[in-house]
């Protein structure tokens, strides 16, 4: 006990000797201690890694912003790295002047550069059910967010004289295998629709739509056309593949519900989460994650006792329309079993759905929008496990 500590007492080895160069490694890496920390597939959850998915991993990140290399990963058929110089964007339909723009006429125009989160709209989708997976990074991990730099759509609509008068859709196209297209209203295309290459300061990555994705603030990943090629102006839904076979709601009376792109309010506690394991009693930051695709974040409220009881969380500045917001929440634990839950509430006073109040309308075949609130069961043994409370 009274030992003292040489890790502080004694010289390390990288006190007493010459660190590395300058410009070792030209393009920064993470620490070799940190290479848990990693996008992850589920095993056995696809039948092919090319049309999968990697999940970020958020019980290991801080503050509200994704790395680059940590954005999770959601691929219809593979990611592709395409030469910029020979990637071209098409405005056409109904547009005055339909237009082939390449990369350099797009950067030289007029762009912006916002914080938004991604979620894909299959987010949470193993846990409509039975409890499905572990930790935060299969419940949550379709989840990312960036500061994300390009030009507003809508420069570019008007650039192309779309027929705003008639037109009520665009339809935006990927330049990969898998055919991915998408409707979007024109109101939200001329509202903060961005066709970006930015992301967190560098060119976007590869996996993410290099050299060019569209960022839709607040909808569903799977409008966020990645190695973004084509725009087209129409009058009607064009009803593709990914509106109709996929990206739909089974409902419980057995109807489909189409088009609902908006990500509703959700949060959920990063840390203590499932698969992780609290030492020994006393102090513990409660910290996670709060967004709304219809806004700013209002209020988080905590519950250590699986619902009973619910005290508000601190939000950590800054809080931004349709981003992600930190929160923390500062508790004790005794050793005694408890039950972790956070509940958001969003600026238009919508508040996040326990899980009977979201299957009572939407039953558990949806797959899609599975925004209830998550638990987090504290055994006495200190282990965390992922539980469903009604
Ligand atoms: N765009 C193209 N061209 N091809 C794709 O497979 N996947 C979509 C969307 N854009 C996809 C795409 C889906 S379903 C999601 S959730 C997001 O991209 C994921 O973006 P990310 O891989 O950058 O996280």
């Amino acid at each position: 006990q009274n030992q003292p500590d040489q890790m502080i007492t004694k010289p390390r080895p990288w006190s007493t000797s010459l660190g590395n160069p300058v410009a070792f490694h030209p393009y920064g890496q993470p620490s070799k201690y940190e290479v848990n920390l990693q996008r992850r597939q589920s095993p056995g959850l696809t039948a092919v890694p090319q049309a999968s998915v990697a999940f970020s991993p958020l019980q290991g990140m801080f503050g509200i912003i994704t790395a680059n290399g940590l954005h999770f990963e959601r691929h219809h058929q593979g990611w592709v790295d395409v030469d910029p110089t020979e990637h071209r964007f098409m405005i056409n339909g109904m547009v005055k002047n339909p237009k082939v723009y390449t990369m350099d006429d797009l950067m030289r125009m007029p762009s912006v550069s916002r914080m938004h989160f991604i979620e894909c709209g299959a987010n949470t989708a193993m846990e409509w059910g039975n409890v499905a997976v572990p930790t935060v990074q299969y419940t949550h991990g379709m989840l990312s967010c960036c500061e994300f730099t390009g030009v507003p759509l809508k420069y570019l609509l008007q650039d192309c004289g779309a027929d705003f008068k008639n037109a009520q859709f665009i339809l935006a196209e990927g330049n990969d295998g898998s055919s991915e297209t998408r409707t979007i209203s024109m109101a939200r295309a001329m509202d903060d629709v961005i066709v970006a290459w930015g992301m967190n300061g560098e060119m976007l990555r590869p996996e993410n739509g290099y050299p060019l994705r569209l960022v839709v603030p607040g909808v569903q990943g799977v409008s966020w056309v990645k190695w973004l090629r084509r725009i087209e102006v129409g009058d009607k839904p064009w009803n593709a593949k990914d509106e109709t076979l996929g990206y739909v709601d089974h409902m419980p009376d057995g109807t489909l519900r189409q088009y609902t792109s908006i990500q509703e309010c959700k949060s959920v506690i990063t840390s203590p989460s499932g698969g992780q394991a609290l030492l020994s009693t006393g102090f513990y930051n409660i910290t996670g994650l709060a967004w709304s695709g219809r806004g700013k974040i209002k209020k988080v409220d905590i519950s250590v006792d699986g619902g009973k009881n619910w005290k508000t969380a601190t939000l950590n500045t800054p809080i931004l329309d349709k981003c992600l917001t930190r929160f923390n929440f500062p508790w004790s634990w005794d050793g005694s079993p408890a039950i972790l839950q956070s509940r958001a509430v969003d600026e238009t006073g919508y508040v996040q759905p326990t899980k009977s109040q979201l299957v009572a309308v939407r039953g558990t075949r949806s797959i899609y929008h599975n925004n209830a609130i998550q638990s987090w069961q504290v055994a006495e043994s200190g282990e965390v496990f992922n539980v469903h409370v009604e």
